[in-house]
């Protein structure tokens, strides 16, 4: 996701700029940008691409002397990953950064065109500097304009803003979106997303509170909370160490990921959720146009994900879905009529084997679609169509939150599709919608949850084995908690669809043996529960996570009761998840890298 820095101050504006951004590079990003503020003049440099071409784009530029600058990596939402569309953006006077999305820039837009305003880029954040360079003319000073602008903005932002107008002071404001200001000698002051461009700089850090807004100059820090009230910044100390400072105070790159999910799929559904229907504007509604059937393709994770939708997407769509691990798809000489749409899902976007499935579903001409972390990757390109999701990058190997936003765009997917086919009242459309908008919230982890989760996962480091197992959708999900399992702890472990049990596996039933049940309220609860009581009555040791209490149960973790058994799904996944960790940390594994795997698998 994108990232922001900002100085005022007299040295090396240009290093301090290009050094911050390299320290948020981990955040993701397809293109970057910086403008510097001085004696009157703006100079501007933006670059497609990694950091080092914006580097070589500025090489003749070294301004000395005071100056005031920001710079950004932008991870695109709205329009590609272009120079235009790349931060800063320019009014007439004045430049913006910005992270997060403005969900009602369209509307402003709209209103500013029509007063004669010209927009340069398809982004949202370019409203904010015409909106508030058109306050400018009407509001007594600049500070005020920037505060009207914020009062017309809806959604989520983390802003700087600079103007001619006032050559020595940033505007901030954060909503939603990560923003820290650094403190150091000599009246400086620096901005940035995350702590790592700080370290080694700021002596002293104020991170800032959603609705905070206010502007530093040489001489001046001022900083208004959501009420308009003045607040006395509070100051903090930095962490010592940058690779900690990324972590952002967690232990592991995948505990963060797993405590992000929450907000990547906030972000995946914004502009995509609506009141009465599921939107995507990046598709064409013709690529269903002579569809009768969805074939997804993937591997890993990924693969859960998709062997996960297709029950969704023959339960409410009605079109007949297949699933295919991609590197069994390769070479089975597959039959791949035109009438299919081929979806491929991939965090990457640059996994050989499903890239290679993406090839042959073009080659014989079928319509293809892509569902992917990663703007302008491989699968992107190739594809006919793409939907991101917006995870943001994903540093942990083993991939946690990429689902996540997997699944939440697969399920959106599903309804988009059922709309368009009438194969879901507009009744039951707006349940599904309700039931979509209370994931963000059921995935957050509580301090209770995880510290139930940290003391139970002593009890599973030996045995000679896990079973995870579920029905439905649950199915997959106890595959992917499998996959994770055994990812990061060595242990081994298998999912099953429960009902599989007593067709073999169910011989290697023993103390020694842990069964994980996932057992939703909502969805075949009586048929799950005599799997597990099958397994019970011969002795193996059963953690059973479900709403409802089990006595068979040796350990059981309570989740909540939901009104839809996808939401049972999204809390459940967070449960393995950190049980999965847990167990890792308690090996004493590394939980970010563990042996013998990558986090991007390019070769067959
Ligand atoms: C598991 C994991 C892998 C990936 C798989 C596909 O935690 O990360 O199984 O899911 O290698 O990768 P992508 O999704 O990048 O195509």
């Amino acid at each position: 996701m994108c990232g922001i820095v900002g100085y005022v101050g007299k040295h090396k504006v240009k290093d301090i700029l290009l050094d911050g951004l390299k320290e948020l590079e981990y955040r993701g990003y397809d293109s970057a940008g910086i403008a510097v503020l001085q004696e009157d003049n703006f100079s501007l440099y933006k670059a497609v691409g990694k950091l080092d071409n914006l580097v070589q784009k500025t090489a003749d530029f070294n301004p000395e002397g005071f100056a005031i600058g920001i710079g950004h990596t932008r991870w695109a939402t709205h329009g590609k990953p272009t120079e235009l569309n790349a931060h800063p953006h320019l009014g007439e006077s004045s430049y913006v950064v910005h992270n997060g999305i403005i969900e009602n820039y369209q509307e402003i837009k709209k209103r500013l065109q029509a007063e004669g305003v010209r927009f340069l880029s398809q982004t949202d954040t370019e409203v904010i500097v015409h909106l508030f360079e058109h306050h400018l003319k009407s509001e007594p000073t600049p500070f005020d304009a920037f505060k009207k602008t914020l009062g017309e903005l809806d959604g989520a932002y983390a802003i700087l803003l600079v103007t001619k107008s006032l050559p020595d002071t940033i505007f901030f404001a954060k909503n939603g979106s990560p923003m820290i200001i650094g403190l150091a000698e000599e009246n400086e002051k620096y901005f940035a997303s995350s702590d790592a461009p700080l370290i080694g700089h700021a002596k002293e850090v104020v991170y800032l509170g959603d609705g905070d807004y206010g502007y530093v100059s040489p001489n001046e820090l001022k900083i208004f909370d959501y009420n308009n009230n003045s607040v006395k910044p509070t100051l903090a100390t930095l962490p010592t160490s940058k690779l900690s400072a990324q972590k952002e105070g967690f232990r592991f790159f995948m505990e963060k990921e797993v405590y992000e999910q929450s907000a990547v799929i906030s972000d995946t559904f914004i502009g995509r959720i609506q009141d009465d229907g599921i939107v995507f504007e990046e598709l064409d509604p013709a690529l269903f146009d002579g569809i009768n059937e969805v074939k997804f393709c993937a591997c890993g994770t990924s693969y859960h994900a998709a062997l996960a939708s297709s029950y969704l997407f023959e339960r409410y769509a009605k079109i007949r879905t297949s699933v295919e691990i991609a590197s069994e798809l390769r070479y089975k000489e597959p039959l791949l009529l035109k009438d299919t749409l081929f979806v491929v899902i991939s965090q990457s976007g640059e996994t050989a084997d499903t890239l290679e499935t993406l090839k042959m579903a073009k080659k014989a001409g079928l319509k293809t679609l892509v569902i992917c972390n990663v703007d302008n990757s491989s699968m992107v390109r190739l594809a006919d169509a793409s939907i991101l999701t917006r995870a943001g990058i994903e540093k942990g190997v083993a991939s946690t939150k990429a689902f996540a936003t997997q699944m939440s765009v697969l399920w959106m997917l599903s309804l988009s599709i059922a709309e368009q086919r009438s194969t879901l009242t507009t009744e039951e459309i707006k349940a599904q919608i309700k039931a979509l908008r209370s994931v963000p919230s059921c995935v957050q982890v509580t301090d209770e949850l995880h510290e139930k989760i940290r003391r139970l996962s002593k009890r599973y480091l030996h045995g000679h084995g896990f079973f995870f197992i579920g029905r439905d959708v649950f199915y997959p999900l106890a595959l992917e908690g499998a996959l994770k399992l055994k990812e990061i702890t060595y242990l081994h472990a298998e999912g099953y669809p429960s009902g599989e049990m007593k067709h073999g596996p169910i011989a290697m039933a023993d103390p020694e043996l842990f069964t994980i049940a996932l057992m939703p309220k909502g969805l075949l609860y009586d048929k799950t529960k005599s799997n597990v009581e099958e397994l019970s009555a011969r002795d193996s040791t059963i953690c059973a996570i479900s709403p409802v209490e089990f006595d068979k149960a040796d350990d059981f973790i309570k989740t909540h009761s939901h009104d839809h058994y996808m939401l049972e799904f999204f809390e459940m996944m967070v449960v393995l998840q950190l049980l999965a960790m847990e167990i890792s940390v308690r090996l004493g594994n590394d939980v970010d890298m563990p042996r013998n795997l990558a986090k991007s698998v390019t070769v067959e």
